[in-house]
């Protein structure tokens, strides 16, 4: 478990952990600075001629960035899933030489503080549409394929970790009532809600799950395009930070297993490995309530619980914890040239057996 301690607690807290016998390492001395580290002025920033995937954008330079590439790739097509709370288009592309094939659905920024996440999505799209680097793979696995790509689901949460608290996780959509702002997204899909499994009804909770089951508006027009795609649709992925994992349903319950975990685990292993494999980047593989924590109303649960998109999984991206959220912009391009050997593999296999 990692904490974040207060500075002004850290002695307190480390002599109660002492004094009930439990071990600890420092990992993170000052997290503040490593959020100033972050904190480049916009003007400070390359603009966009050459967009720099080795940096963190915000959500309207990402929204440029896919607009150019939807008009710079004939593979790939601008769609808008829905808007957020604020209005904010959640835009996708759908990335396709024609034909039709089975899809692929990757999704990322869901939670708002884990900046790695749409930073990797937008690796793949480069990679994917464009292919700078004339990967023979990446037109291999186009003939095989059509993608899906979105790379933030929670544009107004992310935002505002960007500009106001570079921690926040949730969406920003108010409660009935209160004055705590912020449904957690991946407790708010709807199969088997339930807040009291790993989320909560008060409003101020970091794991929040709404009034109801796909109340935030955010997952509403996920879970509609989920549900829009799933009959041509094999496998999704809800690309997350940090942990270096590759989970399979179900969250909601560690008591019921997939009926197809075989498989679920084949493909986890596959895609897993595959990340390993570039730079030794160790990455665990497990179920979302039997290896990490049981939490109800996940994105993944959904997909494959309510949308049958058979192949679910949530992707838990760099690091264990040095820099946790605040990843250094050197280990973007890494990160996601790892993550693309892990969707290659993954997807290669998934043609081969289904
Ligand atoms: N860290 C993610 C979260 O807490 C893990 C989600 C795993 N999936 C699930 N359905 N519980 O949201
Ligand atoms: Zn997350």
């Amino acid at each position: 478990m990692d904490i974040h301690v207060d500075a002004k607690h850290l002695e307190q807290y480390s002599s109660d952990l002492e004094s009930i016998g439990t071990d600890y390492t420092k990992w993170i001395d000052d997290v503040q600075k490593l959020i100033e580290r972050d904190n480049v002025p916009a003007s400070q920033q390359r603009q966009l001629e050459g967009f720099n995937l080795a940096q963190y954008h915000s959500v309207s330079e990402i929204s440029q960035y896919v607009h150019e590439v939807a008009a710079a790739s004939n593979r790939a097509q601008l769609h808008t899933a829905g808007k957020s709370y604020e209005n904010k288009t959640i835009e996708y592309l759908k990335i396709s030489t024609g034909g039709s094939k089975k899809s692929i659905f990757i999704n990322g920024g869901l939670h708002a503080r884990e900046w790695i996440s749409p930073a990797v999505v937008l690796y793949l799209i480069n990679q994917l549409a464009l292919n700078p680097s004339n990967n023979p793979a990446i037109d291999s696995i186009l003939e095989k394929f059509d993608w899906y790509l979105l790379p933030v689901v929670n544009p107004d949460g992310y935002e505002y970790s960007r500009t106001t608290d570079r921690l926040w996780r949730k969406n920003r959509q108010p409660p009935p009532s209160g004055s705590c702002i912020g449904v957690d997204l991946n407790r708010n899909f709807g199969f088997n809600w339930n807040p009291a499994i790993g989320g909560s009804t008060y409003p101020c909770s970091e794991v929040y799950a709404g009034t109801k089951a796909l109340t935030a508006p955010e997952t509403a027009a996920v879970g509609k395009l989920m549900r829009d795609i799933h009959c041509h649709t094999i496998a999704y992925l809800d690309i997350h930070a940090y942990g270096q994992m590759w989970l399979w349903p179900w969250g909601y319950t560690a008591d019921v297993l997939p009926s197809d975990l075989e498989d679920l685990k084949h493909y986890a292993k596959v895609g897993a490995n595959a990340i390993s494999k570039k730079y030794n980047t160790k990455f665990i593989i497990g179920g979302d309530a039997t290896d990490l924590y049981p939490a109800a109303g996940g994105a993944d649960d959904y997909a494959k619980g309510v949308a049958g998109i058979q192949y679910s999984y949530t992707v838990e991206l760099k690091d264990e914890g040095n820099y946790g959220f605040e990843l250094p912009v050197n280990q973007i391009v890494p990160t996601g040239e790892e993550m693309l050997e892990g969707i290659l593999a993954f997807a290669k296999e998934l043609f081969v057996r289904e």
